[in-house]
């Protein structure tokens, strides 16, 4: 075989309670954030869709445990609701939410697949996020206490724990596109939130370690690579600078414990600098992660041409349709010209993986890393067999695996990978359209059908590598 993987590799796959789980007004669960911004603004996601019912996985959470199983999984990546848990934020525990994992937990963990448990996936309770959300420390402390809730009702059953999912797109999205909840363009707030953010991690990885029950504790970044978007010096220092806030910014503190110069530069030369205590500053020295989780969809390319400020997503799923992103006067990220796009115009680049894998090793050689993400968006349809022949997702997974292979061979600390998804699922603002599973859901019936790169994956999986197609 010409892709053979180590011994124990985890084969996995990703999703988050909010894009899943549905239930939402089930047995005690508050509102997210998001439950009210679907509700408020319906015109800016797909079809007014909502995750109210999302994959059904509340109910049919067993069905998809014997899924994962059936094919081949040895890990699954999934996210704790937090208003499941505590459903106003900071008040009773709710003990129909711990049950559910309980319950979620254990079945995994009899069929052999190994739960990789992120805190936080975007779904802040609304008490908490109409109070002030991230930019209000008190949103600080009931995350500690609710991280100390999950350690300590989920701690025999879980032993690898994420602090946050993408720190970085949510800040951007909430803070400065204005695209995601809280809806702002602030960058002052977004700043603030952006090291607030990086604070509860911190407090929140010193507290698992104190904890002393096993295990290990990460985090998730969605380490987008940025290279110059031409040789010129100019565009050289524009990715430098776009690089230290949209990446290093969270990346740093989390595995070196500071943050970088350039962007405290840039924030100190703006008046943006986010309030800082020597005390809280101390934290970041002293403890630091057991993993990286990596999440990667495709690179950018930075210029330093930026004459206005721009932002769009393309949620059509039209490929004419770009994505924009610009900050005046910084940098701007502009179109690979010879890049290979999804119908959502999002590069298929997988060097971008690898040169990932080799910066998280470079900063800390031999500290564990996994691939939490890694996937393609479709408009995909049943084919009157029952299937979807999705050979593309075929394609992009085993051309990202291939660079995953090449990296652990040249000593890179890869221990697995997760697809995103496990199923389709509430894609944000794209609803329901964007399609990432490796099983198809009939939005009518909610019955889940494997496609062929589900198939593909359980052999995979089985013979714990591949062999190159061209021979
Ligand atoms: C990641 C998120 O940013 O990208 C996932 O962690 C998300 O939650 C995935 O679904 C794909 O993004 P989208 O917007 O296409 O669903």
């Amino acid at each position: 075989m010409d892709y053979h993987f180590p011994e124990g590799f985890i084969w996995g796959s990703a999703t988050a309670a909010l894009q899943i789980e549905g239930a939402t007004r089930e047995d005690g669960r508050g509102d997210s954030q998001w439950d009210v911004f679907c509700r408020t603004h319906p015109e800016r996601i797909w079809q007014q869709a909502t995750p109210d019912l999302a994959c059904d996985h509340y109910h049919r959470w067993a069905e998809d445990v014997g899924l994962m199983q059936r094919f081949g999984h040895t890990g699954y990546r999934l996210s704790i609701a937090w208003p499941r848990i505590i459903p106003d934020g900071t008040g009773a525990v709710n003990p129909a939410g711990i049950a559910f994992y309980r319950r979620l937990f254990a079945a995994l963990t009899a069929a052999g697949i190994e739960p990789n448990v992120t805190l936080y996936h975007w779904d802040l309770p609304q008490p908490l996020a109409a109070a002030g959300g991230w930019e209000s420390p008190a949103t600080l402390d009931a995350f500690v206490r609710y991280a100390r809730v999950c350690f300590e009702a989920f701690g025999d059953q879980v032993k690898l724990w994420a602090t946050f999912n993408e720190p970085s797109w949510s800040t951007l999205n909430g803070y400065v596109t204005a695209l995601h909840p809280p809806l702002k363009h602030d960058y002052k707030a977004a700043v603030q939130v952006a090291y607030n953010l990086m604070l509860a991690h911190a407090r929140t990885v010193k507290l698992f370690h104190s904890l002393g029950s096993g295990g290990r504790i990460g985090i998730v970044q969605n380490m987008c690579p940025v290279y110059p978007a031409s040789d010129s010096a100019r565009d050289a220092a524009a990715a430098t600078i776009a690089d230290a806030v949209y990446n290093r910014w969270f990346i740093d503190p989390a595995l070196l414990g500071r943050f970088p110069q350039e962007a405290l530069d840039l924030y100190g030369r703006h008046g943006l600098l986010p309030e800082m205590r020597r005390q809280d500053l101390d934290l970041f020295t002293a403890d630091t992660v057991d993993f990286i989780g990596v999440n990667y969809y495709f690179p950018h390319y930075a210029s330093a041409d930026a004459t206005e400020t721009v932002f769009g997503l393309n949620t059509s799923g039209n490929k004419d349709e770009d994505c924009h992103f610009s900050i005046k006067g910084q940098f701007k990220f502009v179109k690979n010209p010879k890049g290979r796009y999804t119908d959502w115009a999002w590069e298929i680049y997988p060097p971008g993986l690898y040169d990932l894998l080799a910066r998280a090793h470079q900063y800390r050689p031999g500290l564990p890393i996994y691939v939490t993400e890694n996937g393609i968006g479709a408009q995909e349809t049943l084919t009157a067999d029952g299937t979807v022949a999705d050979d593309y997702r075929i394609d992009f997974v085993r051309e990202h695996l291939e660079v995953i292979h090449r990296a652990i061979g040249e000593g890179m600390n890869v221990h697995g990978y997760y697809m995103w998804a496990l199923m389709d699922n509430f894609s944000w603002l794209n609803g329901y359209k964007k399609r990432y599973g490796f099983f198809f859901i009939d939005r009518d019936t909610m019955q889940r059908h494997p496609k062929k790169s589900a198939f593909w994956y359980r052999d995979v999986a089985r013979r714990n590598g591949f062999s190159n197609p061209a021979g």
